[in-house]
């Protein structure tokens, strides 16, 4: 029996329900903007630009900065520790920049990826220790919600019984951490792309770590309703010799959800995982327009998808930031539904 012992109250329950609905409201996704300061030195790296904390505001300010167009297709933007208390040139908070937009504030929670000893190089991620004082924290500065990614790899070995079962844990039990903070925590489980596996194969993975993960959040009395999925589409590896069309890639990625995500699940928020822009707002518009019947909402938590061009057209000057702003809207555009 799920809820037993009542881990939250009706009107906790009601308040991430809430917020929830509201970040994947019709036609809404979620800006991932939440590149650890590791990841943004890549990202930066392949502009020339150096990874600096004032580099990074720059280009976040860039993102932040977009007009009224922003608030049609943006529900949430998921921040990384540093941003949520950097300000704009003008010294207007971050925070409240997007606040007033009526958009949601996340926050990425997880401390990244440790190796799982005995593995083929397989991980699981950390981060739950001092979690529920910092969840606590965070609700006080504005987050409504929370991002922790796992990553699962493809090949003949993997991913493995321990790998799926660990991170499907640690999964469920930060998410219940969240719940106790009025915290929508979306849950993370990432299947890499590379590899050289065909589409049966993700999906036939993507929907054994996907069961396990709604097993661990049962068994965790996580609230469905007051979640969020950001799974990987389901796509062949990138160095698959075959290739699928936009409808192929959706009729699985909506059997492999079909099969595992259970219909309580407000909405999944896809993850691009590295497809170019363009493929991965085709690809998000084909699951849409996918037959079967879908009970959550479908929709976007891009970071690379959202922001590459963007980033290119930026370069670090000044005199590129509104051009750059564009970029981003246009992207934002061309995925909302
Ligand atoms: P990508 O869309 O670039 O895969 O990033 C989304 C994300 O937040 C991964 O955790």
């Amino acid at each position: 029996m799920t809820h037993q012992f009542s881990p939250l109250t009706k009107e906790q329950k009601k308040e991430l329900h809430e917020i929830a609905l509201r970040i994947v409201s019709p036609g809404k996704g979620i800006l991932a903007a939440d590149e650890s300061i590791g990841s943004m030195g890549k990202r930066l790296n392949q502009i020339g630009v150096e990874n600096t904390e004032e580099n990074r505001r720059l280009f976040r300010q860039v993102l932040f900065s977009a007009d009224d167009r922003m608030d049609n297709c943006i529900g949430g933007v998921i921040f990384f520790h540093e941003t949520l208390y950097q300000n704009s040139d003008d010294g207007a908070p971050f925070v409240k920049m997007i606040k007033d937009k009526g958009i949601t504030i996340g926050i990425k929670v997880d401390k990244g990826v440790v190796p799982l000893p005995g593995t083929n190089g397989e991980t699981t991620t950390q981060g739950l220790d001092g979690l529920s004082e910092r969840c606590a924290q965070y609700k006080k500065d504005g987050a409504d919600f929370a991002k922790w990614r796992c990553v699962m790899k493809i090949s003949d070995t993997t991913p493995s019984n321990l790998c799926i079962t660990e991170n499907a844990n640690v999964l469920a039990r930060y998410a219940s951490i969240c719940q106790q903070h009025g915290i929508v925590p979306i849950v993370e489980p990432e299947i890499l792309p590379d590899g050289d596996h065909d589409l049966k194969r993700c999906q036939f993975v993507t929907e054994r770590v996907l069961a396990a993960v709604y097993k661990a959040m049962f068994e965790h009395h996580v609230y469905l309703e007051g979640t969020l999925l950001k799974p990987n589409m389901v796509t062949p590896g990138h160095s698959s010799p075959t290739k699928y069309s936009p409808e192929e890639i959706a009729m699985a990625t909506v059997t492999a959800l079909r099969r595992t995500v259970p219909p309580a699940v407000t909405g999944v928020t896809f993850l691009s995982g590295g497809q170019s822009e363009e493929e991965a707002s085709i690809h998000l518009n084909a699951i849409n327009n996918c037959m079967l019947v879908k009970p959550w909402a479908l929709t976007f938590s891009f970071g690379r998808a959202l922001q590459a061009s963007a980033l290119k057209t930026w370069r670090g000057q000044r005199e590129n930031e509104a051009a750059a702003t564009e970029e981003f809207i246009k992207r934002a555009e061309a995925c909302t539904y």
